[in-house]
Protein backbone atom coordinates (compact mmCIF):
# COMPACT_ATOMS: atom_id res chain seq x y z
CA UNK A 1 0.00 0.00 0.00
CA UNK A 2 2.59 2.17 1.41
CA UNK A 3 3.98 1.56 -2.42
CA UNK A 4 1.29 2.63 -4.29
CA UNK A 5 1.11 6.01 -2.24
CA UNK A 6 4.47 6.73 -3.29
CA UNK A 7 3.73 6.27 -6.56
CA UNK A 8 0.78 8.71 -6.66
CA UNK A 9 2.79 10.83 -4.86
CA UNK A 10 5.54 11.27 -7.42
CA UNK A 11 3.11 11.34 -10.80
CA UNK A 12 2.05 14.28 -8.55
CA UNK A 13 5.17 15.50 -8.27
CA UNK A 14 5.40 15.35 -12.19
CA UNK A 15 2.48 17.13 -12.97
CA UNK A 16 2.76 20.37 -10.96
CA UNK A 17 6.60 20.45 -12.26
CA UNK A 18 5.16 19.67 -15.82
CA UNK A 19 2.53 21.84 -15.87
CA UNK A 20 3.44 25.59 -14.06
CA UNK A 21 6.33 26.50 -16.67
CA UNK A 22 4.23 25.87 -19.61
CA UNK A 23 1.81 28.28 -18.19
CA UNK A 24 3.97 30.89 -17.59
CA UNK A 25 4.81 31.13 -20.90
CA UNK A 26 1.97 31.33 -22.58
CA UNK A 27 0.68 34.68 -20.09
CA UNK A 28 4.16 36.13 -19.48
CA UNK A 29 5.40 37.57 -22.64
CA UNK A 30 3.81 38.92 -25.75
CA UNK A 31 6.70 39.38 -28.55
CA UNK A 32 5.98 42.53 -29.20
CA UNK A 33 8.12 42.92 -32.59
CA UNK A 34 6.39 39.91 -34.10
CA UNK A 35 2.59 41.53 -33.39
CA UNK A 36 4.18 44.80 -34.92
CA UNK A 37 4.76 42.97 -38.09
CA UNK A 38 1.64 40.92 -38.28
CA UNK A 39 -0.60 44.25 -37.66
CA UNK A 40 1.32 47.36 -38.71
CA UNK A 41 4.22 46.59 -41.20
CA UNK A 42 1.09 46.09 -43.60
CA UNK A 43 1.27 49.69 -43.95
CA UNK A 44 3.99 51.12 -41.61
CA UNK A 45 6.86 48.94 -43.13
CA UNK A 46 10.07 49.79 -42.65
CA UNK A 47 11.56 48.68 -46.96
CA UNK A 48 10.94 52.46 -48.18
CA UNK A 49 9.48 51.65 -51.00
CA UNK A 50 7.63 53.54 -53.61
CA UNK A 51 4.55 51.98 -53.04
CA UNK A 52 4.17 53.18 -48.90
CA UNK A 53 0.49 53.22 -47.28
CA UNK A 54 1.62 55.05 -44.21
CA UNK A 55 5.50 56.61 -42.67
CA UNK A 56 8.01 53.98 -41.28
CA UNK A 57 7.85 53.11 -37.49
CA UNK A 58 10.80 54.56 -36.74
CA UNK A 59 9.68 58.26 -38.15
CA UNK A 60 6.48 57.52 -36.02
CA UNK A 61 8.72 56.78 -32.79
CA UNK A 62 10.70 59.99 -33.70
CA UNK A 63 7.43 62.08 -33.48
CA UNK A 64 6.53 60.42 -30.48
CA UNK A 65 9.62 60.16 -28.65
CA UNK A 66 11.36 62.83 -26.67
CA UNK A 67 14.19 62.44 -24.26
CA UNK A 68 12.34 62.79 -21.35
CA UNK A 69 9.11 60.81 -21.84
CA UNK A 70 8.58 57.88 -19.77
CA UNK A 71 7.16 54.67 -20.85
CA UNK A 72 4.43 54.80 -19.39
CA UNK A 73 3.78 58.15 -21.38
CA UNK A 74 4.69 56.44 -24.79
CA UNK A 75 2.74 53.22 -24.72
CA UNK A 76 -0.37 55.06 -23.47
CA UNK A 77 0.07 58.00 -26.72
CA UNK A 78 0.93 55.01 -28.95
CA UNK A 79 -2.05 53.53 -27.74
CA UNK A 80 -4.53 56.11 -27.63
CA UNK A 81 -3.59 56.87 -30.86
CA UNK A 82 -4.15 53.65 -32.61
CA UNK A 83 -7.76 53.28 -30.42
CA UNK A 84 -8.58 56.69 -31.88
CA UNK A 85 -6.92 58.13 -34.66
CA UNK A 86 -8.83 61.46 -35.06
CA UNK A 87 -7.43 64.28 -36.56
CA UNK A 88 -7.57 65.69 -33.42
CA UNK A 89 -5.05 63.50 -32.00
CA UNK A 90 -2.58 63.69 -34.67
CA UNK A 91 0.84 65.33 -34.43
CA UNK A 92 2.14 63.92 -37.96
CA UNK A 93 0.35 66.16 -40.29
CA UNK A 94 2.89 65.67 -43.08
CA UNK A 95 2.25 61.98 -42.91
CA UNK A 96 -1.60 62.84 -42.93
CA UNK A 97 -1.61 64.75 -46.03
CA UNK A 98 0.50 62.51 -48.12
CA UNK A 99 -1.09 59.09 -46.91
CA UNK A 100 -4.44 60.16 -45.49
CA UNK A 101 -5.19 59.84 -41.60
CA UNK A 102 -4.90 56.27 -40.64
CA UNK A 103 -7.99 54.01 -40.31
CA UNK A 104 -9.79 53.30 -37.35
CA UNK A 105 -8.81 49.63 -36.85
CA UNK A 106 -9.32 47.29 -33.29
CA UNK A 107 -6.59 45.20 -31.67
CA UNK A 108 -6.33 43.28 -28.76
CA UNK A 109 -5.27 45.92 -25.93
CA UNK A 110 -2.95 43.32 -24.69
CA UNK A 111 -1.25 43.31 -28.28
CA UNK A 112 -1.33 46.71 -28.43
CA UNK A 113 0.29 47.14 -25.26
CA UNK A 114 3.49 44.71 -26.37
CA UNK A 115 3.64 46.78 -29.76
CA UNK A 116 4.28 49.90 -27.81
CA UNK A 117 6.07 48.65 -25.30
CA UNK A 118 8.25 47.31 -27.79
CA UNK A 119 8.74 50.66 -30.01
CA UNK A 120 10.00 52.27 -26.76
CA UNK A 121 12.21 49.33 -25.81
CA UNK A 122 13.97 49.24 -29.54
CA UNK A 123 15.53 50.96 -32.14
CA UNK A 124 13.40 50.66 -35.22
CA UNK A 125 15.76 51.66 -37.94
C1 LIG B 1 -4.20 50.28 -42.89
C2 LIG B 1 -2.91 50.93 -42.76
C3 LIG B 1 -2.36 51.10 -41.36
C4 LIG B 1 -2.14 50.15 -40.39
C5 LIG B 1 -2.41 48.65 -40.49
C6 LIG B 1 -1.56 50.83 -39.25
N1 LIG B 1 -1.45 52.16 -39.51
FE1 LIG B 1 -0.66 53.56 -38.27
N2 LIG B 1 -0.88 54.99 -39.72
C7 LIG B 1 -1.40 54.77 -40.98
C8 LIG B 1 -1.32 56.00 -41.75
C9 LIG B 1 -1.81 56.19 -43.18
C10 LIG B 1 -0.71 56.96 -40.91
C11 LIG B 1 -0.30 58.41 -41.27
C12 LIG B 1 -1.44 59.37 -41.18
C13 LIG B 1 -1.85 59.67 -39.78
O1 LIG B 1 -0.99 60.09 -38.97
O2 LIG B 1 -3.04 59.49 -39.50
C14 LIG B 1 -0.47 56.30 -39.62
C15 LIG B 1 0.05 56.92 -38.51
C16 LIG B 1 0.32 56.30 -37.29
C17 LIG B 1 0.79 56.98 -36.12
C18 LIG B 1 1.08 58.49 -36.01
C19 LIG B 1 -0.25 59.20 -35.82
C20 LIG B 1 -0.16 60.71 -35.80
O3 LIG B 1 -0.54 61.32 -36.82
O4 LIG B 1 0.25 61.27 -34.77
C21 LIG B 1 0.92 56.04 -35.16
C22 LIG B 1 1.36 56.27 -33.71
C23 LIG B 1 0.53 54.78 -35.72
N3 LIG B 1 0.16 54.97 -37.04
C24 LIG B 1 0.58 53.57 -35.06
C25 LIG B 1 0.19 52.36 -35.62
C26 LIG B 1 0.32 51.09 -34.95
C27 LIG B 1 0.92 50.89 -33.56
C28 LIG B 1 -0.17 50.14 -35.79
C29 LIG B 1 -0.31 48.65 -35.55
C30 LIG B 1 -0.98 48.27 -34.33
C31 LIG B 1 -0.62 50.83 -37.00
N4 LIG B 1 -0.36 52.16 -36.85
C32 LIG B 1 -1.21 50.19 -38.07
C33 LIG B 1 -1.91 53.59 -41.46
C34 LIG B 1 -1.91 52.38 -40.80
Amino acid sequence: MRIIYLFFGLICLGCSTGIEPEVEVETAKLDGRQLMEDNCYACHNTQGTDNMLAPPMFRVKDHYWDDNISKDEFVKAIVDWVENPIEENSVMPGARRKFGLMPKQSFEAEELKAIAEYMFDNDLD
